[in-house]
């Protein structure tokens, strides 16, 4: 049997290289290794302020990059967050074996409240638990996910533990899967790719956009002129050059930006095509599939119903377990 894995994303906006290289790709990867759930966390999403009448077109937008992107819908399962109610009720569960103190000490919860002064709400709050609930719900093992998120996934683990300590064993413990880029910086070198922030590279962007984004993308600040050597080390396009770019381009920017051989303007040019090169096909297969919202939707509803079926057994086990029946 196939050990299970899970992971999912926020339809709160566009999907962008970071989403791509931190953890969609790893999914692909793991595709056929695992036992595969895929989840649009649209609970999660609402957590900061949006509008309601864009919902629906971002979950479909959510589900139509990720296969664009490699998910095979044949080989996973791909759902959304609300169509498994029992996420929330799992996650109320966990809640009164979570303390307080660990959810205090998420730096995740830390920086949101400060993007969100005007909202701090207390689902901001309590996130975590709904996370570990999505995961433990199909008692998930394998948890690919970015840096960013392994503070939430060893809290999952906390809480699976204290789970089966009170109420006898139920849930495995659910470990992190870190990909080769597990922190992927924003256009600006400074702060994490991010939807929020508005410094990234969506996964659908055009060719033109792309070119104008990396043209005036931060690289190494202490070379000010051509003239002057740079370092691939501290320059944030070098790390896309690793991911996007062939191996001796790769070796010949790292070499010749130490010796002012090669010039920023050449760097980037060389980077957009190779960008373009692995996003031109996933765009053209989003548009594709964005235009049949009807399958998009029967797909998830479709998924959704696998799920229900395991949710269903899993809160059976947990409510008896608990003196609930
Ligand atoms: P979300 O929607 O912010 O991001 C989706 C995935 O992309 C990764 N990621 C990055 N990786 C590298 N560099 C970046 N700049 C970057 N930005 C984002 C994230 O780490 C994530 O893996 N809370 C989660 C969603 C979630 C979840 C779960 C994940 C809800 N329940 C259960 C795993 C298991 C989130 O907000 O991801």
């Amino acid at each position: 049997m196939k050990k299970r894995l899970f992971s999912g994303i926020q339809p709160s906006g566009d999907v962008h290289i970071g989403n791509y290289l931190g953890a969609i790709k790893n999914w692909v990867r793991l595709i056929e290794r695992y036992d595969c759930f895929f989840c649009i966390v649209d609970y999660h999403a609402i957590t900061i302020e949006y509008n309601p009448e864009e919902m629906q077109r971002r979950i479909l937008n959510a589900a139509a990059v990720n296969i664009a992107a490699g998910l095979d819908p044949n080989q996973c399962i791909i759902f959304v967050q609300s169509h498994v109610p029992e996420h929330t009720e799992l996650a109320w569960i966990l809640n009164s074996v979570t303390p307080m103190g660990h959810l205090e000490r998420m730096t995740q919860f830390k920086d949101k409240s400060k993007q969100h002064r005007e909202n701090i709400n207390a689902g901001l709050f309590t996130y975590p638990v709904l996370q570990a609930a999505d995961i433990m719900l199909y008692k998930g093992e394998a948890v690919p996910v970015g840096e960013d998120q392994v503070q939430h996934i060893e809290l999952a683990r906390e809480i699976a533990r204290k789970f089966n300590q009170r109420y006898g064993e139920t849930f495995p413990d659910p470990v992190e899967l870190l990909s080769e880029a597990p922190r992927i910086m924003g256009l600006d070198g400074k702060t994490k790719m991010s939807k929020s922030l508005g410094n990234y590279i969506s996964l659908v962007e055009t060719p033109e956009s792309i070119g104008k984004k990396l043209a005036t993308a931060v690289t190494d600040e202490n070379r000010k002129r051509r003239a002057d050597p740079g370092n691939p080390d501290i320059c944030n396009l070098f790390t896309l050059h690793k991911h996007f770019s062939q191996k001796e381009q790769i070796e010949r920017v790292n070499t010749e930006c130490r010796t002012a051989g090669i010039g920023c303007v050449e760097c980037k040019k060389i980077l957009s095509e190779n960008v373009i090169a692995v996003l031109n096909p996933i765009r053209e297969k989003y548009e594709s599939l964005i235009r049949d919202q009807g399958y998009l939707s029967d797909l998830l509803r479709s998924c959704a119903k696998k799920c229900k079926a395991i949710a269903e057994n899993t809160m059976a086990d947990v409510r008896k377990k608990m003196g609930l029946t």
